[in-house]
C-alpha cells in the first residue's frame, strides 16, 4: 500500500473517530450539511478550549507585554477597502464548462501534477491550455479569473451600498483598529503586542480536508507592534516562540518545518512570511503563518481614517509608525495537527487498540471515574465520592460506569483520557483506589488523599 493511502487511511480513522466520539460533526448535519462548516461536540470543544486556553495563557497572561482584545466581528467595509481585502482577498477560480461547477485552479493543478507556486492567473490558464487539463468531471475548463472570499452582507434595515459589510476575513484587522484606543489607555513601551481570538469566515471555492480548509474557523493572532529598526531581531524571537508554541501542543518538532515564502507568494501586506507547515495525514501542510507587515496597516488606518497612528517614545520627542510581527494560528489547523500526533494504534494483550496520546494538558477529559461493578451500591457511593473530590478539583472529569471495565478502559483511551480510576472493594476497606494510565496501561494503587 502507498504511504499515501496509508496516511489517507489514517485521515479517515481520525474523521470517523471524531464523529463516533462527540469531537466534531458535519455543520448542519440534519439538514444535509453545509460545506465548509463544522460542529463541535462535547469533546471538541473541551478540546479547542484547552488549546485555545493554553495560547491565550502562553501568549497573553503569562507575559508582561500582550494584551488582550475582542473586537466586533462586523466591521465598518472602510476597514476592507483600506486593507485591501475588497481588491485583493482572492482565490484563482476556474469553472467546469458543462457543469458551471466551480474549482480552485491552483488545487486542481497541483493535484494534477504541477507546481503552481508564484503562478499568475494567466499562467495557471496558459497550463492548463497547453496540458488539456480538466476538470474533476472530465470536462473541459474555462479561464481562471479571481473570486474575492470575503462574505459580503448588510448591516441594518436598508440595503445599498453604504450599508454593505463583511464577515471578517481574518481577527487581525479588529486589533489594528484598537490599537490607537489601547495605546491612549495604556501607554505601553514598545515592544508591545495586542491579541485576539475569535471567528473568521473566508468564502473557500472548495472547502476540503476535514476541518483544515473551512468556511467558518477560529484565529488566535497577535499584532506584535515595533521599532522598525528591530524588525529582524523580533522576527527571530517569534520564531523561537512559535517552536515553543508547537512544543506546547506536544507537535514533534521532526513534523514541523519552516518555510521561508517567496515574495510572489506573500499576502499583499507582508514583507517578510515564514509558513509553519505540519505533516498532517494530508500532506504536508500550513498549520499557521508568521508575517512582518511593516507599517502597512496603520499607514493604512492613517491615510484612511484620518487618525494619527504615531508612536511616541516614552520621555522623548521621537516618534513614528510602529511596525508589526505577526504570528496568526488557525484553532482547527492546530486541532487536527494535535488530533493527528495523538491518534495511536496498538495493541494491548492481543487486541488492537485505538488511543489518543494527547498532552494531559489538552484531553478533554482527565480523568474517568469508574465503580468495578455498577450494580453494587456501597461501590457506587463510595466512586461518587471519588469522583465529587476530582471533579470540583480538575472539572474535566467523566463518570463511566458503562459496560465492563475493559470497554471502559478502550473507550477513554478513544478519546485521550490519560487516567482511569476504578473504585473495588479494597477501596472500601483500604481508601485507596486503582489508577491506570492510558498509555502504558500500567496500573497503580493510591489513597484517595493523594489524588
Ligand atoms: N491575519 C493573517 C491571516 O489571517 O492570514
Amino acid at each position: 500500500m502507498s504511504d499515501k493511502n496509508t496516511k489517507n487511511e489514517k485521515m479517515e480513522a481520525i474523521v470517523s473517530l471524531a464523529k463516533r466520539r462527540g469531537f466534531i460533526y458535519q455543520g448542519s448535519e440534519v439538514y444535509g450539511g453545509l460545506s465548509g462548516t463544522w460542529d463541535y461536540g462535547p469533546l471538541g470543544v473541551a478540546l479547542k478550549r484547552n488549546i485555545m486556553n493554553l495560547w491565550w495563557k502562553m501568549f497573553v497572561e503569562d507575559r508582561e507585554d500582550v494584551y488582550g482584545v475582542d473586537a466586533a466581528i462586523l466591521m465598518n467595509q472602510k476597514v476592507w477597502k483600506a486593507s485591501g481585502h475588497v481588491e485583493t482577498f482572492t482565490d484563482p477560480l476556474v469553472e467546469d464548462l458543462n457543469t458551471k461547477q466551480r474549482f480552485r485552479a491552483d488545487h486542481l493543478l497541483k493535484d494534477a501534477g504541477f507546481e503552481v507556486d508564484g503562478l499568475s492567473l494567466d499562467d495557471m490558464t496558459t497550463l492548463i491550455r497547453e496540458n488539456d487539463v480538466k476538470s474533476p468531471n472530465g470536462n473541459p475548463l474555462s479561464d481562471v479569473r479571481t473570486f474575492n472570499m470575503m462574505f459580503k452582507t448588510t448591516v441594518g434595515p436598508v440595503e445599498d451600498e453604504t450599508s454593505v459589510s463583511y464577515l471578517r476575513p481574518e481577527t487581525a484587522q479588529g486589533i489594528f483598529t484598537n490599537y490607537r484606543n489601547v495605546v491612549d489607555s495604556f501607554y505601553p513601551d514598545l515592544p508591545f503586542g495586542l491579541a485576539q481570538q475569535g471567528k473568521a469566515f473566508r468564502n473557500e471555492i472548495s472547502p476540503r480536508d476535514f476541518i483544515f480548509r473551512s468556511r467558518e474557523f477560529e484565529q488566535m493572532e497577535i499584532e506584535y507592534f515595533i521599532d522598525p529598526a528591530n524588525w529582524e531581531a523580533e522576527f527571530n524571537n517569534w520564531v523561537v516562540l512559535v517552536h515553543e508554541w508547537t512544543d506546547a501542543l506536544g507537535l514533534p518538532a521532526e513534523n514541523v518545518h519552516e518555510l521561508e515564502v517567496p515574495e510572489a507568494d506573500r499576502a499583499h501586506y507582508s514583507k517578510r512570511t515564514i509558513d509553519f507547515e505540519f505533516d498532517f495525514p494530508i500532506g504536508r501542510e500550513e498549520l499557521l503563518g508568521l508575517a512582518y507587515r511593516g507599517s502597512f496597516d496603520l499607514d493604512n488606518i492613517q491615510r484612511e481614517a484620518g487618525k494619527n497612528m504615531a508612536y511616541v517614545v516614552k520621555g522623548t520627542n521621537t516618534k513614528f509608525i510602529p511596525h508589526v510581527i505577526e504570528p496568526s494560528f488557525g484553532v482547527e489547523r492546530t486541532l487536527m495537527a494535535v488530533l493527528s500526533s495523538a491518534y495511536t494504534e496498538d495493541e494491548v494483550n492481543g487486541e488492537k487498540r485505538v488511543f489518543l496520546k494527547l498532552p494531559e494538558h489538552l484531553a478533554p477529559v482527565k480523568y474517568a471515574v469508574s465503580p468495578l461493578l455498577k450494580n453494587k451500591p456501597e461501590l457506587v457511593a463510595k466512586a461518587r465520592e471519588v469522583y465529587a473530590i476530582l471533579k470540583k478539583k480538575h472539572g474535566n472529569v467523566m463518570w463511566d460506569d458503562n459496560g465492563n471495565i475493559g470497554k471502559r478502559y478502550r473507550r477513554q483511551d478513544e478519546i485521550g483520557t490519560p487516567y482511569c480510576v476504578v473504585i473495588d472493594f479494597d477501596t472500601l476497606e483500604d481508601n485507596a483506589v486503582t489508577i491506570r494510565q492510558r498509555d502504558t496501561t500500567e496500573q497503580k494503587r493510591v489513597a484517595i488523599s493523594e489524588l
